[in-house]
């Protein structure tokens, strides 16, 4: 886990421009792109579906790394591969059958992420760690972007570090939510690897400058 991987959040992209603004973060040198899928019930806010990830994928070759802050991702996950995802990463909290959903999305060969808000104890993740190939730390309360970094998460992602070690086990710890070159050390620090970043990205004057700042912070 000595290699960071940099994320940019499509949802702080000028939407009005979304095939620029990929390329805008590929040429700034993303590793993965990180997509938000929000249904206005599980969270407090509408993005976008299946349809732009499905045409993102069709123009451009970076990884795709979805978030389905929906809450029934059973029921629209085969969408969701059908739209070309590398990766995706549901919620515990959501309404589904977590361990069944995390084996339908290897059995679609994809990677499998679970998700667990700020207030969800690493507990909740627990039975299901053997199953994963991501476990993605919420650093905000889902639902937007531009949010400030919740500090009180960082215990539980050493903890996440550890269970993982214990164990024997290789998946990526990710964080997401007010991730910029000073909280992104902090994050790393604690044992995460790979780093979502919205605003510090896409709201930058110099995106390949800010991508560079969060792999060295
Ligand atoms: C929050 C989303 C994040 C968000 C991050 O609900 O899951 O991916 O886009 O945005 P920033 O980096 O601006 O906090
Ligand atoms: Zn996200």
């Amino acid at each position: 886990f000595n290699d960071r991987v940099i994320a940019p959040s499509l949802l702080a992209a000028d939407f009005s421009n979304i095939g620029g603004e990929v390329t805008r973060a590929i040429n700034a040198g993303a590793d993965w792109l990180h997509l938000d899928v929000m249904d206005g019930n599980f969270v407090d806010n509408i993005s976008f579906g299946p349809a732009i990830i499905q045409a993102v994928h069709e123009h451009n070759d970076i990884y795709l790394d979805v978030h389905l802050m929906i809450s029934r991702p059973d029921h629209y996950l085969d969408r969701f591969v059908a739209a070309g995802s590398d990766l995706i990463t549901v919620h515990v909290e959501a309404d589904h059958d977590v361990a069944e959903t995390l084996k339908r999305i290897r059995a679609a060969n994809c990677l499998a992420g679970l998700a667990i808000n700020p207030a969800t104890p690493i507990e909740a993740a627990e039975p299901y760690l053997d199953q994963i190939d991501l476990l993605l730390c919420m650093t905000v309360v889902p639902g937007f972007g531009g949010q400030s970094f919740m500090p009180e998460v960082l215990p539980k992602i050493e903890a996440a570090a550890a269970l993982r070690k214990e164990r024997g086990l290789s998946f990526h710890i990710e964080v997401d939510g007010g991730i910029g070159e000073k909280t992104a050390s902090q994050c790393v620090q604690s044992g995460a690897n790979v780093l979502v970043a919205g605003s510090s990205t896409f709201g930058a004057p110099d995106m390949a400058a800010a991508v560079t700042a969060i792999r060295q912070a």
